[in-house]
C-alpha cells in the first residue's frame, strides 16, 4: 500500500493538538458534567471538541465520514464503512478529566474502507504526540516508537480497563483482572484505552486487554501499537478492526502467553458454572 497522502496525517495531528488546547483551557476548572448512565460521564468538553474536529473534516474533507463518540446521530457508522472515515474520541479518559487526574488524551484515527491507515493520539498534559501511518512506523514527538522486549508475562506490566456496565455484568472482568494480577509483574487500569495502546507501543507496557471497546476508543492506537512492531488481534487471535470489542494488544512476544490465559481463565469459569 503506498504512503497515505501527508495531508492526511497533517489534519489528524493539527485536530488531536486543537483537542489538547480545549481540553487544557478547562482542565481543573469547574465544568458542566451530565451522566449518560449510571458511571459514564459525558463533559461540556467533550462535546465542544468534538464539534471543533467535525468543522475542521467538513471544511477540509467534505467527502469523508466521521464517527464520533458523543454527537454520532445514529449507529449506521458503527459497522465499517467504505472509503475515508475518521474515527474521533475527543476525550479519552473522561472519568479522569472530571475528576482532575491528568491521563486522558485526544484520539483520531483514519480508516479506508475499514482500515485504519493513519493514527494520532495527543496526551496534553505531557505534551506527548503520538503518530503512525500504515507502513511508516509510529512515533512519539517525532522520534520512532518500539514495543518492549519482555518475553513472558510473569516479567511484563500489564494493563486493562472496564465497560461502564461493570456494574451490572462485571464478574468475569473482575475474575479476569485477579487472574493476571496473579501471574505477571502488576497490572494497571489507567482510565484511557487510546493511552494504554500507546504505551504498549512506547514499550511502557508489555501488554493490554479490554473487552467492549468502541471504535474510537481503538482505532488509532490500535495502528500505534502495529506500526510499533506490536500486534494486536480480537481475543480469539483473530485479526482486530476497529468495530471488534474485544482487543488484545502486546508486543508480540507475550502475546500467545496472553491469549491463552484469556481462553483458559473463560473456559474454566464457564466449566464452574456448569458443575
Ligand atoms: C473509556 C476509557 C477507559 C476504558 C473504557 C472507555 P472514555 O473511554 O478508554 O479506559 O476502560 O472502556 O470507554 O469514556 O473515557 O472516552
Ligand atoms: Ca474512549
Ligand atoms: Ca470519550
Amino acid at each position: 500500500m503506498p504512503a497515505p497522502d501527508p495531508l492526511l496525517l497533517a489534519t489528524a495531528i493539527d485536530a488531536v493538538q486543537k483537542a489538547g488546547a480545549i481540553q487544557m483551557a478547562h482542565f481543573g476548572r469547574p465544568m458542566r458534567i451530565d451522566k449518560k448512565g449510571t458511571i459514564d460521564l459525558v463533559t461540556e468538553v467533550d462535546v465542544a471538541v468534538e464539534r471543533m474536529f467535525r468543522a475542521l473534516v467538513a471544511e477540509r474533507f467534505p467527502d469523508h465520514q466521521v464517527l464520533g463518540e458523543e454527537l454520532q446521530e445514529d449507529d449506521r457508522l458503527r459497522a465499517a464503512a467504505p472509503g475515508y472515515c475518521w474515527v474521533f474520541d475527543p476525550i479519552d479518559g473522561t472519568t479522569n478529566f472530571a475528576h482532575g487526574l491528568p491521563i486522558f488524551c485526544a484520539s483520531l484515527g483514519l480508516e479506508l474502507d475499514g482500515e485504519a491507515i493513519v493514527a494520532a493520539v495527543y496526551d496534553p498534559t505531557r505534551r506527548e504526540l503520538y503518530t503512525a501511518e500504515r507502513g511508516e512506523g509510529a512515533r512519539l514527538n517525532g522520534e520512532r516508537l518500539a514495543v518492549s522486549k519482555a518475553n513472558d508475562v510473569l516479567n511484563s506490566l500489564l494493563c486493562t480497563g472496564f465497560p461502564y456496565t461493570v456494574h451490572e455484568s462485571g464478574e468475569e472482568l473482575i475474575g479476569l483482572f485477579g487472574h493476571f494480577i496473579g501471574r505477571s509483574r502488576a497490572v494497571r487500569r489507567l482510565g484511557s484505552a487510546a493511552l494504554d495502546l500507546c504505551y504498549v507501543a512506547a514499550g511502557r507496557l508489555d501488554g493490554f486487554y479490554e473487552s467492549t471497546l468502541k471504535p474510537w476508543d481503538t482505532c488509532a492506537g490500535a495502528l500505534i501499537v502495529e506500526e510499533a512492531g506490536g500486534r494486536v488481534t480480537q481475543w480469539n487471535g483473530q485479526r482486530y478492526q476497529s468495530r471488534h470489542g474485544h482487543l488484545l494488544a502486546t508486543n508480540g512476544l507475550i502475546h500467545d502467553e496472553m491469549r491463552a490465559m484469556l481462553t483458559d481463565y473463560r473456559a474454566q469459569r464457564a466449566a464452574n458454572r456448569t458443575v
